[in-house]
């Protein structure tokens, strides 16, 4: 895939097929300036018709272009004209990305862009569509034969921009939306690969292979042993009844002055989550191999600040474990005394995800980081209560949920905050530990993070949980990659407000 820019006119450029947009309300559109009166009545006359109506999301192929250069022309609905915005925009792009893809077209050009969205600038416009590009071009193909499909091998995309249009600012947007795509990409490979492939030492060599790629990283994995003398004895818990070892991936970017405090990135890389000895039952079980989730996007968003060479100081950690039943496995009772010195009664060893993190996210502090934010496919009771639209939100720390908030909304991976007081503190009380690793029936998202919150002391904290969001069911069954588009969005923010 090759992105190119061009100020061309619709007439005088040469495509297999362009992306054309259309308003609902007939309203015109920039690109159609230049398209010939037989044309622009022949869209007319798709729209009368109602082969398309011109709603967001909506396509339609017209192949028989007449004399233009391009040979066939893909109208986008982007809905009304008076009511278009971003997420209109976005919708718009990604059908007719997915649409695209399908086809044989060497050379695509693409006339969204050319229309003023409020919201949008010219670099997050060819952001996002160089982004929405990679996520359509998307195949999974390491464990299967590839699907025969028309797709050209190397295909070119060019984005149109107007004359006056700083070309400079929609380069940067490609080269961001390239590194953010490929990004998200890459951790759904890794959701994607089956728990007999994506193991412990898959992710560890995952990162080192991210490390050898720039100079500006160094990797450093700690093994069983090290976690030991550690102390880290609530994260070794939940890998007791399995052959697999664990390791603790600790990845430092360095694109900043070394007083510069780092953010750091904690994910969840629990490669199979069978629940342990409090075992999960059967129906989609399967699915438990996205368990990794979070660990594949913090590794995913490194790899994109390592192309972008963003001028940040990020350290990224990732607990790699696999939870299995067994003859040794931890069970229902059994205390374990995490790094932090506190005691934890593991009351469920399905709720395995929060003892990794205390002692991940405890080592984490170690960096003295400006922001600490954790990603992990924690609890169903999140899926419940927010469905696959929005990742859970958490943190006592209104400045830094409010920063991930918006780089949700900016990049179209939103998330919803839901509470984290001290009223839901009690929930977690044993007769025998300094805490329980589980609640009540109730608030179960919001349990498990004041869990978290035990192991953070007074850090700038937030949690993000991505159960819902990181995998989708159905026909289109797999990893999404998210939240990569929001941490990356978050770190280019946190690269400019660092910096100012
Ligand atoms: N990995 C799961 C969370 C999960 C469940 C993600 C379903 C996606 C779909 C996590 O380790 C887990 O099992 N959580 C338990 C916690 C409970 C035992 C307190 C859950 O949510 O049921
Ligand atoms: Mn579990
Ligand atoms: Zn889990």
């Amino acid at each position: 895939m090759e992105f190119h820019i061009t100020t061309d006119k619709l007439d005088s450029l040469q495509a297999d097929l362009g992306i054309l947009p259309v308003y609902q309300d007939g309203k015109p559109t920039t690109a159609a300036a230049g398209l010939s009166r037989g044309l622009r009545s022949r869209i007319a006359q798709a729209m009368a018709s109602g082969d398309i109506q011109g709603k967001p999301g909506e396509t339609l192929l017209l192949t028989d272009t007449g004399k233009l250069g391009v040979k066939r022309l893909l109208l986008a609905g982007l809905g009304r004209k008076d009511k278009l915005d971003a997420k209109a925009w976005n919708k718009a792009l990604a059908a007719a990305a997915k649409r695209s893809e399908r086809s044989a077209a060497e050379h695509v050009v693409e006339m969204l862009g050319l229309e003023q969205v409020p919201g949008l600038d010219e670099t997050r416009k060819a952001r996002n569509f160089a982004e929405q590009w990679h996520y359509a071009s998307y195949r999974y193909t390491a464990t299967r034969k590839a699907a025969e499909d028309a797709r050209p091998k190397n295909r070119k995309l060019t984005v149109t921009a107007s004359g006056g249009a700083d070309l400079a600012a929609v380069e940067l947007g490609l080269k961001q939306g390239q590194a953010i795509g490929r990004a998200r990409n890459f951790a759904r490979e890794l959701g994607n690969l089956p728990a007999n492939v994506c193991t412990p030492a898959h992710l560890a060599a995952e990162a080192r292979k991210l490390a050898r790629r720039s100079s500006r990283v160094t990797a450093k994995i700690l093994l069983e042993k090290e976690m030991k003398e550690l102390g880290m004895n609530s994260l070794l818990s939940v890998c007791e009844g399995s052959q697999l070892k664990p390791r603790l991936i600790v990845l430092r970017y360095k694109g900043a002055p070394s007083k510069t405090p780092p953010v750091a990135l904690v994910g969840k890389g629990v490669t199979f989550d069978t629940g342990g000895i409090s075992l999960k039952p059967g129906s989609a079980m399967d699915e438990m191999k996205f368990d990794m989730s979070g660990a594949g996007s913090v590794l995913g968003v490194m790899q994109a600040v390592i192309e972008l060479q963003l001028p940040i100081n990020l350290v990224v950690l990732a607990a790699a474990v696999e939870n299995m039943p067994g003859g040794r496995a931890t069970k229902p009772g059994d205390i374990v005394k995490a790094m932090s010195g506190e005691t934890i009664e593991i009351l469920n060893t399905d709720a395995e995800g929060r003892l990794i993190l205390a002692d991940a996210l405890y080592y984490a502090l170690r960096f003295k980081p400006s922001r600490i934010v954790d990603v992990a496919t924690l609890t169903g009771a999140c899926l419940m209560a927010l469905g696959r639209h929005y990742s859970g939100l958490f943190s006592k720390s209104d400045p830094l949920a409010e920063e991930l908030r918006l780089a949700g909304e900016d990049s179209g991976d939103p998330v919803w905050r839901l509470p984290l007081g001290p009223e839901y503190m009690p929930e977690l009380k044993s007769n025998f530990a300094d805490m329980a690793n589980i609640g009540s029936r109730y608030a179960g998202a919001t349990t498990a993070a004041c869990f978290l919150s035990r192991f953070v002391k007074d850090a700038n904290w937030a949690h993000l949980d991505i159960a819902g969001t990181a995998w989708k069911t159905g026909s289109s069954k797999g990893s999404t990659g998210r939240p990569v588009p929001l941490l990356a969005e978050f770190l280019l923010g946190c690269a400019s407000r660092d910096s100012a």
